[in-house]
């Protein structure tokens, strides 16, 4: 899918890295006039990039805003489809709506919804999500995959392992760990959480709405107090800045080689890459659920992504949906 004109241009900028450009190229290149050239270099400009002139040989893009938008996202993917399509926007009341309306439209596999900040960002159990403006990664990725809607939690499983290695791949000071069934944690405080939505038929999925909110780059006095305990950062843990999009295109990466492996391999690989990441395997642990509180030692994950107590008594108890404490 193609990039409006004026993020084409950047995403050449960005590749070239300090090797100028210059607008004669760019417009024998793109199809455009040199005028429409630097009309669209103003406006990049206005965004906050930088460029400086080097005479005889053109542009080089010295400074970028810090912002999660297209062309810098799709410089670092390597996907056919997954993040080919991406709506971004500055402030979203959540990205789970807009994604939403477009599924409803019927937008390809692979759409992204992201945006600077969420007004009204949404957490499981309708819990509200903390989105600072600029400081994490706030996406909705449409799926759509063949498949009926009793597999839709495995993709959440599947969104997890994604996310695990897309921020192995751009942190190397710690290991993160997935917490059954969606939260990654490092050194056992959360940094993302998964939030997956449906649309569907009886015996079909017609899309699904994988909610990514990943803390990137918040130091801890952005968190409201009483996450201050509890949440952390990868900027935090790693101690430098995170490139956001850089971290998207890793995430959408993984996304799509895991959907794909799912596809046509089944969940198998996927629970064996999830065990594998899990932080929560062999603990002890206690899971409330809507309806009881056990207490027990987790011993697995089944093809369903159903997490399995074995409680003092020997008996095995299997849980779909719960809060989890790690004891
Ligand atoms: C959780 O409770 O752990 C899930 C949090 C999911 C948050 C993400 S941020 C992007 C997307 N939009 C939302 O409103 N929520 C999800």
């Amino acid at each position: 899918m193609n990039l409006p004109m004026k993020d084409e241009i950047l995403k050449r900028f960005l590749l070239a890295k300090d090797t100028p450009i210059s607008g004669q190229s760019l417009a024998d290149e793109l199809g455009i006039s040199r005028t429409a050239v630097w009309k669209h270099l103003q406006t990049l400009q206005e965004e906050g990039y930088v460029f400086e002139t080097i005479k005889k040989k053109g542009y080089v893009l010295k400074g970028k805003p810090d912002k999660v938008d297209p062309a810098r996202i799709t410089s670092f993917l390597t996907t056919q489809r997954f993040g080919r399509n991406i709506q971004y926007l500055d402030e979203v009341t959540s990205t789970q709506s807009v994604a939403h309306e477009l599924a409803r439209e019927g937008v390809h596999d692979g759409t992204v919804v992201i945006a600077e900040t969420q007004t009204m960002g949404k957490g499981r159990m309708a819990r509200p999500w903390e989105s600072t403006k600029g400081k994490g990664v706030w996406m909705t990725v449409v799926i759509r995959p063949d498949v009926p809607p009793s597999q839709a939690p495995q993709f959440t499983l599947v969104a997890a392992v994604a996310i695990v290695n897309a921020i192995k791949s751009v942190c190397k000071n710690f290991t993160p760990t997935i917490k059954w069934p969606n939260d990654i944690l490092i050194n056992g405080r959360k940094c993302t959480g998964i939030l997956t939505e449906m649309l569907a038929e009886m015996d079909r999925v017609e899309a699904l709405l994988i909610g990514i909110g990943i803390n990137a780059n918040q130091q801890m006095e952005d968190f409201p107090p009483e996450l201050q305990t509890i949440a952390t950062s990868l900027s935090i843990e790693e101690q430098a800045e995170i490139n956001r999009p850089q971290l998207v295109a890793e995430l959408l990466n993984y996304l799509e080689l895991y959907s794909n492996l799912y596809i046509k391999e089944g969940f198998k690989p996927i629970k064996a890459l999830w065990e594998e990441s899990s932080g929560t395997i062999g603990k002890q642990i206690k899971a409330t659920t809507l309806r009881e509180v056990i207490e027990g030692k987790a011993i697995g994950i089944t093809e369903e992504g159903v997490l399995e107590i074995q409680l003092d008594n020997g008996e095995i108890k299997g849980v779909y949906s719960a809060d989890i404490e790690i004891m």
